[in-house]
């Protein structure tokens, strides 16, 4: 691909996280981690506590969780961002990282991984968070997905 491309992607326990390596080695871009300031615990990923951390965000979406660091994206022109599927939606960290960039002139593009769910995958409820950018419609992918299919799936989004 000519254009610069970044992979960024938020990661509970390891699984978005192994497919976002596999993609950016499969299309060639840079990867950057999107870290939580306060790491999710395993108590905090228990989404049949409603007192746990992710049900407490899952009922107020206007919380934004702060990042460890800042990811930039000043440097490319196509930027994919992964997430695991919560509730059928991306964790709030990711609104939290989409409204601290200027994406004017970029172009977006979603993938979520997820127990067996595929809505919100298409990050559409994310445009508001971004909405100055190009966005390309999102997919979810099986934490095996081969980077085969990864590499076929970019080529077709005609970016
Ligand atoms: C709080 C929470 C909510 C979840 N909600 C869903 C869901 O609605 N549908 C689904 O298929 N999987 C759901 N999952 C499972 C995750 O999407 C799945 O395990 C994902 O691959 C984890 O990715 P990660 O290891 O990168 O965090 C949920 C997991 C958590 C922790």
């Amino acid at each position: 691909m000519d254009k610069k491309t970044l992979v960024t992607y938020f990661s509970g326990t390891g699984t978005t996280e192994g497919v976002a390596k596999k993609l950016a080695h499969a299309i060639g871009a840079d990867i950057k981690q999107i870290v939580p300031s306060n790491t999710y615990t395993a108590a905090d990923l228990d989404w049949n506590d409603e007192k746990s951390r992710t049900s407490v965000e899952h009922r107020d979406q206007s919380i934004r969780p702060n990042m460890a660091e800042p990811v930039s994206v000043a440097d490319y022109d196509v930027v994919f961002v992964g997430y695991p599927l919560w509730w059928e939606r991306a964790p709030l960290i990711v609104r939290t990282f989409l409204e601290s960039q200027d994406f004017s002139g970029k172009t977006i593009v979603t993938f979520a991984t997820s127990s067996s769910s595929t809505n919100g995958a298409d990050g559409r409820r994310l445009h508001d968070s971004a909405s100055v950018a190009s966005w390309k419609t999102g997919r979810r992918f099986d934490a095996h997905v081969d980077e085969k299919t990864l590499a076929s799936w970019v080529d077709g989004l005609d970016l």
